[in-house]
């Protein structure tokens, strides 16, 4: 075929978040809770593509225009219209770049979604925090990692731990990250059966705000015993509030924990998704298997590298 070169396509991964442990540790006066997390990335991810728009599609009276479409098995509970938190994102980094003197050049991003919505595992936090990677390198920005967290907080307290995207420790309400080596690799399967579970419901059905921070992590990165030894000791202060929010969490978590080969079986952030660690790969799969005959939505994977 002759004519002009495609325009090239830039694709990041938005990958899920998995809180292996979630402390509350006080409230804020503006009643955000204080939080001590552990937290790691993977199993599965939703996708962001940009193409540079044609010089033909570009509207002249607005240049930066940032189209969004979207694809996958959960788009159809998303609305393309501008409070997507993709073209929230993209807005934020559009701003920075003019704030530096850059001209952006309009784009399409398509947003291939995967992961179930308002489930725990930071979908749209992770989404928005892709946009923010990958306009970055569309751009030609080159902004460091922890200037992208810092324009993305007001999105939610998800982002700057999304916009890192590899393992960490994150305290405040989620903008005190310290990053963290990569976890040994741990066989791992998520569940989410289907519930969108409010945050903000939850954070309300909380007992106690006042809890102990975690243990220190320092170490427990060495090898899968040692980190399951340090999760075993630890919490996630929201799951008792998730599950009388949504009782089927406790069915979810009581599947995981029968499976064959499950070490430890957790809730994510605010839930509904929980997650489990395996003795190896082929029992995660098999009990992902096994849970998606229930109508769950299962993925299995082994998280320990960074996503680059
Ligand atoms: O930050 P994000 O938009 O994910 O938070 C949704 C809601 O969850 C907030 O409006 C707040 O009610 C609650 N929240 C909280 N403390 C946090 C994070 C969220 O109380 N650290």
């Amino acid at each position: 075929m002759t004519g002009a070169p495609e325009p090239s396509v830039d694709r990041e991964t938005a990958p899920a978040k998995i809180n292996l442990a979630l402390h509350v540790t006080g409230r804020r006066a503006d009643g955000y809770h204080l939080l001590d997390t552990l937290v790691v990335h993977g199993v599965a991810a939703d996708a962001i593509t940009a193409r540079p728009l044609a010089e033909a599609e570009i509207d002249t009276a607005d240049p930066v225009r940032v189209d969004l479409e979207l694809t996958g098995s959960f788009a159809a509970g998303l609305d393309a219209g501008p409070d997507n938190l993709v073209l929230r994102a993209a807005r934020l980094v559009e701003a920075e770049a003019r704030r530096l003197g850059h001209r952006p050049c309009p784009v399409a991003l398509t947003l291939d979604k995967h992961l179930p919505i308002a489930s725990g595992i930071g979908g749209g936090s992770s989404d928005a925090a892709a946009t923010l990677r990958l306009l970055n390198r569309v751009w030609g920005l080159d902004l460091p990692r922890d200037r992208l967290a810092e324009i993305a907080l007001p999105l939610g307290a998800d982002l700057p731990m999304c916009v890192h995207g590899t393992a960490l420790r994150a305290r405040g309400i989620g903008e005190t990250i310290d990053l963290l080596p990569d976890p040994p690799p741990l066989p791992m399967v998520l569940v989410n059966p289907g519930v969108a579970v409010a945050t903000p419901a939850v954070f309300r059905a909380l007992e106690r705000r006042d809890n102990p921070g975690l243990p220190d992590p320092t170490g427990a990165f060495a090898d899968a015993e040692a980190l399951v030894a340090l999760l075993a000791a630890a919490r996630n202060d929201l799951e008792a509030p998730a599950i009388r929010v949504a009782p089927v969490i406790g069915d979810v978590l009581a599947a995981l924990r029968a499976a064959p080969g499950c070490r430890l079986a957790r809730m994510s952030g605010s839930g509904a998704t929980c997650f489990a660690i395996f003795a190896d790969e082929a029992a995660a799969r098999r009990a992902a298997a096994a849970l998606a005959t229930r109508g769950w939505w299962t993925a299995a994977g082994v998280v320990g590298a960074s996503p680059g």
